[in-house]
């Protein structure tokens, strides 16, 4: 690919509508508003400049990660603070022609410290309604359970969830995953379906192919967090390919987990060539060092695909939604009129 093709293919990164799948909205909150809100909020941070917190963020590997993750969200207490986060994230999607998002956030990280469910929740809820009207950004918001924790403490933020249910589309589980396997939260995911939650699971990041197994068998998912590993497993990749599940593959994230040690390793294309409906996503941006657009162009460049995969990419972020049809036919439209239109430059 030669720099012109390169050129028109970053420029249809950058116009073509994409829903972004997989982004922990705590995980987009960057040094500077980390640093800002802990001096309002009277909150101590164990750095002395932003740039002493962007020189911590080198990990090995996913807890190393987590910890400083969890440390950072310390600074969020008051319902603003959840506000301006969230506005921030989706004023920046906005730049990236996200046109839908699902995001996940993590009560459990705040109610644990001492802010309450309630003051998270309407914070962020409150920023996805009115990005919707500033941005025209639709939105669903999924509650995630920390695996680290208890199946008592996961049914105990599903009790606190309750006054919220009508804004919650989905669950999710993250968290260090090796050692938590998603079968500890079988009784919660099976009353959240019963509530008519959708359901999603972080497997086969860091832990072995019979997670993700697990997610699809006792968990019944409707959509798996990552999936890498599922690769290692034949039977199981057959299984993703027939019954059409999506997998929202982070590249930068696992680039910078050691969950790949190139981003030339990421499994994207070898995904989409393996009919598998694979779609890229930044998880959490403000420490992987790249949002959504930075993750397309990542893999597009390492691993030379082209215009039309990233159309797939997008498509299948659409399709692998939970959008009704209607609006994901509509998305795909879109999609491909974008397509068209750079097919003739
Ligand atoms: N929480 C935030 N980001 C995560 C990730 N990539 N894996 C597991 N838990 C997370
Ligand atoms: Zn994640």
């Amino acid at each position: 690919m030669n720099q012109t093709e390169r050129e028109t293919r970053n420029a249809f990164i950058a116009a073509v509508p994409k829903a972004e799948l997989h982004l922990h909205i705590e995980g987009s909150l960057e040094p500077d508003m980390m640093f800002a809100l802990a001096r309002r909020n009277g909150v101590d941070l164990p750095y002395a400049t932003v740039e002493d917190v962007r020189a911590a963020y080198r990990f090995s590997n996913l807890q190393e990660f987590l910890d400083l993750y969890y440390l950072g969200m310390g600074a969020l207490i008051e319902e603003r603070d959840f506000y301006e986060l969230t506005l921030a994230y989706l004023e920046r999607a906005h730049a990236d022609s996200v046109r839908h998002v699902e995001i996940f956030f993590d009560p459990q990280g705040h109610t644990q410290r001492g802010v309450a469910f309630d003051t998270a929740i309407s914070g962020i809820v409150r920023a996805l309604e009115d990005g919707e009207e500033r941005f025209g950004i639709s939105w669903k918001l999924i509650m995630c359970f920390l695996r680290h924790l208890s199946e008592e403490a996961a049914f105990e933020t599903l009790e606190e969830a309750q006054p919220w249910l009508d804004r919650i589309a989905g669950v999710g589980l993250d968290s260090s995953e090796v050692g938590h396997p998603p079968e500890k939260f079988a009784r919660v995911f099976a009353r959240c379906r019963e509530l008519g939650l959708k359901l999603v699971a972080h497997a086969g990041e860091e832990g072995p192919p019979d997670y993700v197994w697990q997610a699809l068998d006792t968990l019944k998912i409707d959509r798996i967090d990552h999936g890498n590993r599922a690769l290692e497993d034949e039977a199981l990749t057959d299984r993703l390919v027939q019954e059409g599940h999506t997998l929202t593959v982070c590249p930068l994230s696992n680039l910078k987990l050691c969950v790949i040690d190139d981003i030339a390793d990421s499994p994207v294309k070898r995904m989409l060539d393996r009919g598998i409906k694979a779609t890229v996503n930044s998880d959490d941006p403000s420490y992987f060092g790249g949002y959504i657009n930075d993750n397309y162009r990542a893999v597009a460049d390492a691993l030379d695909m082209s215009v039309e995969d990233m159309a797939t990419l997008a498509i299948n972020s659409f399709e692998g939604s939970f959008l009704d049809e209607a609006t994901i036919a509509q998305r795909r439209a879109e999609v491909e009129a974008v397509l068209k239109r750079h097919a003739g430059l």
